[in-house]
């Protein structure tokens, strides 16, 4: 199969070793060498190693098989077993070992761990050359820092190595596309600062977004979680479809027509639980007639339930710092309306009010003589004395309390800055940036 992309072009040529000739070391070797890079390929298992120094992809994947033996052919590409030879040879490697799962479910970093010793005794034993070293194999959040901490420390110390985390984001079957032509591309550094060689910049193309090691490594997990949640997502809704003896494909396809809220960031961003008149209410309705009908969908049974967890840790994070007067900045599910409906803020503010906490309530939006029907009748039943607990000014609300959650850019940082005292406790319910630069303590919801 013949592939068609732009070349890229490297930074510099330099020789790189690639650990693990699986899918992903098999793809990132080819994909390198064609850019013009030397490749060195180490693999414990001896056929796929004689496989690639005959120009043969060990790995069954479109396009592989002519960019190794053209690379091979051009002598920018050969294998060995041989880790401490490669290493010397090389001032890059990747590791790119399997990581499987242990019996228990948990990861096995046992390959890893082995190469990344195998590796450090090789820089050890090479008298002051510098050497870049890049996990590329999945890996769970903090597990480059543990292997760093274990084996690389002095290493880094004393500046003969560098350590990136580069998660993979390729797909097989079109591995060779997906690395030409990457849908992301994250570096995890040490500190979340820039990459100190431009070459790992440049290595798997794009513009990389920069992280620390830990966020680097949870970008994968989001990802791949999130591919899995999607598709539970769909063939739940499928199942759904099939009773009603609907079109599922059609039904999911016109769903992904909609990219401004459906296949978009919209709701995906961190922060308060769901809330508001349609979304818990729906959620309620499809869940019970799916139990209605007998139809047993665990990811849309437990929607609720995770948000009811949010909820829980989010007045949990208002009452453990010990402070009894709570000042709440916005009150409405969210900004710029007055429809109190199933708010998240109304319901941690019963909480509180319930515990015997202090809450004062600044919500420009909330006027209770406009309040009607629905919206009113709910007020009526969950926080009767909600007029005593308004206040009509943010300065009078700041002043008489102690932590202050906020869920809303309805007062300007200005204001916030001009009253806030050192003491005050800021809860920031929804990541904005201002909040973390006022004199106070700060608490991100989820940050
Ligand atoms: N396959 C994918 O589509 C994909 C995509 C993105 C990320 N990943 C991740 O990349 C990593 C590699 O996945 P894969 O599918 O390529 O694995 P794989 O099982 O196909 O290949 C792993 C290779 O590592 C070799 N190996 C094991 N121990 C070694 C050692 N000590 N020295 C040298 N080589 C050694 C094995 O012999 C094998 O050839 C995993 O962490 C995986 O989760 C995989």
């Amino acid at each position: 199969m013949r592939l068609s992309f732009h070349l890229r072009i490297p930074s510099s040529i330099v020789t790189i070793s690639v650990f693990g000739l699986g899918y992903v070391g098999a793809v990132t070797s080819g994909c390198l060498s064609q850019i013009g890079h030397q490749i060195i390929g180490v693999d414990v298992h001896e056929p796929k190693v004689r496989a690639f120094n005959e120009g043969h992809s060990p790995i069954v994947e479109p396009g592989l098989e002519e960019m190794l033996q053209s690379a091979s052919r051009d002598g920018r590409l050969r294998a060995t077993t041989d880790t401490a030879e490669a290493v010397a040879a090389s001032t890059i490697s990747i590791i790119c070992v399997g990581t499987p799962s242990l019996p228990s479910g948990s990861l096995d970093l046992k390959y890893v761990t082995l190469v990344t010793q195998q590796i450090a005794a090789a820089v050890q034993q090479q008298q002051g050359k510098k050497h870049i070293l890049v996990f590329r194999s999945t890996m769970l959040p903090g597990s480059t820092r543990t292997l760093v901490s274990a084996q690389l420390q002095n290493l880094i110390h004393s500046g003969h190595l560098q350590v990136y985390y580069c998660p993979e984001f390729l797909r097989e079957g079109t591995a060779v596309a997906d690395f030409r032509d990457p849908s992301l591309v994250v570096v995890g550094t040490e500190d979340g600062l820039s990459p100190a060689s431009a070459e790992i910049t440049s290595l798997f193309g794009g513009t990389p977004s920069v992280l620390r090691w830990e966020g680097a490594e949870m970008i994968k997990y989001a990802s791949n979680y999130f591919h899995a949640l999607k598709v539970g997502f769909a063939n739940e809704i499928g199942r759904v479809c099939k009773h009603l003896e609907e079109d599922a494909l059609r039904v999911m396809d016109v769903v992904c027509q909609d990219t401004r809220l459906n296949i978009s960031r919209y709701y995906m961003r961190p922060g308060a639980p769901f809330g508001g008149s349609c979304l818990p209410k729906d959620v309620s309705a499809l869940r019970a007639f799916a139990r209605q009908q007998g139809l047993n969908l665990p990811l849309l049974e437990n929607t609720q339930t995770s948000n009811d967890a949010h909820q829980h840790q989010f007045v949990q994070l208002i009452e453990q710092n010990g402070k009894r007067r709570i000042g709440l900045i916005g009150l409405a599910f969210k900004a710029d309306t007055d429809d109190l409906r199933g708010s998240p803020l109304v319901a941690a503010a019963e909480t509180l009010i319930g515990r015997g906490f202090t809450v004062s309530i600044y919500d420009p939006q909330i006027n209770l003589s406009r309040l009607i029907g629905a919206n009113e009748q709910q007020i009526q039943a969950r926080m009767p004395h909600l007029a005593q607990l308004l206040k009509l000014a943010p300065e009078e609300l700041i002043e008489n309390c102690d932590v202050l959650v906020i869920s809303q850019k309805c007062v300007p940082p200005a204001t916030l800055r001009a009253h806030i005292r050192p003491e005050h406790l800021i809860i920031d319910v929804m990541g904005w940036e201002p909040l973390k630069t006022l004199p106070s303590r700060y608490e991100g919801l989820c940050w």
